[in-house]
């Protein structure tokens, strides 16, 4: 068993950009923060994105919460708890607007890692070159407009430059959001805690493969053994 945890691929930090990632506290058995999570993700990142690997109703099953409750409070996007979480944006039309569909976000954060999705989305700035009016330091020249401006505020990258290439330094101010900086902090704590669940419930499922397949072997040993010594039984 030790050997399947040895082999599963770890989550690659792959920023890329030199800019450092900062650490996130991820608990998964911190339900508030990962139905805090939810409830953002359902409310803010749905509408471009899908998770079309989750159910609702398993979902809520997970974190603690009943259907009913499920539909009453996250159920925006869809008609039934049995649904698969899409994006209510269809896919061509995102596609035509941003010039990339949004990617969907079962298992980003295996993909990117858990810092990774903490930083990027505390680190849109403002930016009046890029399409959208804003850019990530983390994600350059993103197609993602920043969603949840109005809880962080508008903030301005500064950049050093040495030896003519930009140097990402720090973020400042511009215009205060209604969060000030730890409560959006916390929220984008729960956020990336929930999109590490959502990634999750796969892994678990290889888990549980890995061991069948071990339990399996074990049987079929013991069943060889005994076929074996069957057969050997008159020669000897
Ligand atoms: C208005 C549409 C829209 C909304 C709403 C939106 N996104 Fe995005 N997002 C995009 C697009 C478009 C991209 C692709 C960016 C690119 O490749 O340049 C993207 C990219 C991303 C990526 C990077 C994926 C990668 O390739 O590594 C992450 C992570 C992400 N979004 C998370 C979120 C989260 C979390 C929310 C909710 C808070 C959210 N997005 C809301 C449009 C959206």
């Amino acid at each position: 068993m030790l050997f399947l945890l040895a082999v599963m691929p770890t989550a690659a930090p792959a920023s890329g950009t030199g800019v450092k990632l900062d650490p996130v506290d991820i608990d998964l058995h911190d339900k508030t923060s990962l139905q805090n999570g939810a409830r953002i993700f359902v409310n803010y990142c749905l509408s471009c994105h899908s998770a079309s690997y989750m159910r609702y109703n398993r979902m809520g099953h997970d974190l603690g919460l009943s259907d009913e409750l499920v539909q009453e409070n996250l159920l925006f996007a869809a008609d039934k708890v049995g649904d698969l979480m899409k994006a209510v944006m269809p896919r061509d039309d995102a596609k035509k607007w941003f010039g990339v569909a949004p990617p969907d976000l079962t298992v980003i954060s295996r993909a990117r890692g858990p810092e990774w999705i903490y930083t990027y989305l505390r680190s849109f700035y403002r930016d009046d070159k890029s399409p959208s009016g804003w850019n990530n330091t983390v994600f350059p020249n993103v197609a993602m407009p920043h969603v949840l401006y109005e809880w962080q505020g508008h903030q301005r990258a500064v950049f050093k430059t040495e030896h003519g290439v930009a140097k990402f330094e720090k973020f400042e101010l511009q215009r205060p959001g209604t969060m000030g900086e730890k409560q959006y902090n916390d929220a984008m704590r729960d956020l990336t805690n929930f999109m590490v669940y959502l990634g999750e419930p796969a892994r678990l499922v290889r888990y549980r493969l890995g061991i069948l397949v071990l339990i399996f072997l074990a049987v079929f040993l013991v069943f060889a053994y005994l076929l074996k010594r069957e057969y050997w039984k008159d020669i000897h």
